[in-house]
């Protein structure tokens, strides 16, 4: 965890979609900017499948999401109470499987329950009650993180006036699935996974589940641009840039995360479907004043643009917005230029 990082503690038994309770949970935030006297300026930013709490920092210790939060960008710290937590079932300070299991006194590991992104955003009611938010301006995020926003507009609509949801859909896709599935039997097929009982990570599988789901998030377009057919210098046997590229970014995931996480939250997005066990939602999206700004990237592989349409859609008060970027599901992190006005935008109404 970050300096910057402060935890809550919410004593249980907190109850989970599944059935399972958990003892207690602890969440960790971060939080910038001030909440106003008039309590209508919070904005939670939801993170995506590897993110943290640590979603801003100064330049010795930048956070995820530097490009969208600051002064003058899209959410601006100066205006808006910026929240930022690690989602239930994260490595990174909130209750998952790394954490210590009050019944026993070990790690969760593989026991830990199956959360969802209902139960993840269950608890991230907790820490805006903790926090004396009653209301929240806007819930915002990428990919996973936007799955979460679209929860809180189904599960909480007393609780927001608008989501941002980017690079996500209504329903985890059967493509998504699937490259998810790949990922899941990268790590269990790792000898050194060990029914998820490991001392020490299982590197291999880890490793690989990120290079499958890192092509996932570029575009041939973006890969072609960014190596071509290059050869890095000094590999011997010779390695395509594209190559190493892939082995450097599974090596370093392999160094800030946890296979049994990678496992619990992939299955939790899987089983994302915002209408599930809803029946009267579509019809109560349609009325509802919550607004929503469903964001496409023209070149995403993983959430086709036609996915936020149908965000978009759904809401009576939805608008669909599009980036353009040869970078695929990626661009909710590089293309900040064309993010930050449609985001200042859509919250300045
Ligand atoms: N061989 C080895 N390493 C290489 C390389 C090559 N051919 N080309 C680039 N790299 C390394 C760089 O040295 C750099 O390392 P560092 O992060 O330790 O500084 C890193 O790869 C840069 O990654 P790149 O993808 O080129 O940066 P970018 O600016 O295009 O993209 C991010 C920025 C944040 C989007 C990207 O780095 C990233 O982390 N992508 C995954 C994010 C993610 O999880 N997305 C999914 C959300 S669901």
């Amino acid at each position: 965890m970050n300096s910057t990082t402060l935890s809550a503690v919410f004593p249980g038994p907190i109850r989970l979609e599944s059935g399972a309770n958990l003892p207690s949970v602890t969440v960790a935030y971060e939080t910038y900017g001030d909440l106003n006297p008039e309590r209508n300026n919070a904005v939670l930013v939801c993170h995506a499948l590897t993110g943290s709490a640590h979603a801003w920092g100064p330049s010795s210790d930048p956070g995820w999401w530097e490009g969208v939060i600051g002064a003058g960008k899209g959410l601006d710290p100066g205006r808006h109470f910026v929240v930022c937590s690690n989602f239930l079932g994260g490595c990174y300070g909130t209750t998952g499987p790394t954490s210590i299991d009050p019944s026993t006194g070990r790690r969760y590991g593989p026991e830990f329950p199956q959360m969802s992104v209902r139960d993840m955003v269950m608890v991230q009611t907790l820490l805006m009650d903790h926090l004396g938010i009653r209301r929240l301006a806007c819930v915002i995020g990428g990919s996973l993180g936007g799955m979460q926003a679209l929860e809180w507009a189904a599960g909480f609509p007393e609780r927001v006036d608008s989501v941002i949801a980017i690079g996500c859909g209504l329903r985890h896709s059967a493509w998504a699935i699937g490259l998810n599935e790949v990922a899941r039997q990268a790590i269990l097929q790792d000898p050194a996974w060990q029914e998820g009982m490991y001392d020490r990570q299982p590197s291999r599988g880890l490793g690989l589940a990120r290079m499958v789901a890192m092509l996932s998030y570029r575009s041939p377009r973006s890969f072609e641009g960014k190596f071509g057919r290059a050869i890095r210098s000094g590999t011997d046997p010779a390695l395509f840039e594209v190559e190493s590229y892939l082995h450097y970014q599974g090596e370093k995931l392999v160094q800030r995360f946890d296979a049994n996480t990678y496992l619990g939250i992939t299955r939790a997005m899987d089983g994302h479907d915002l209408v599930r066990g809803r029946e009267g939602l579509r019809g109560s999206l349609k009325k509802s004043p919550v607004r929503c700004l469903a964001i496409g990237v023209d070149s995403d592989l993983l959430y086709p643009t036609y996915e936020q349409r149908e965000v978009a859609e759904i809401f009576g008060r939805g608008r669909y917005a599009e980036i353009a970027s040869p970078h695929g599901h990626d661009a909710f992190l590089i293309e900040y230029d064309q993010l930050n006005p449609l985001v200042a935008q859509f919250l300045n109404v």
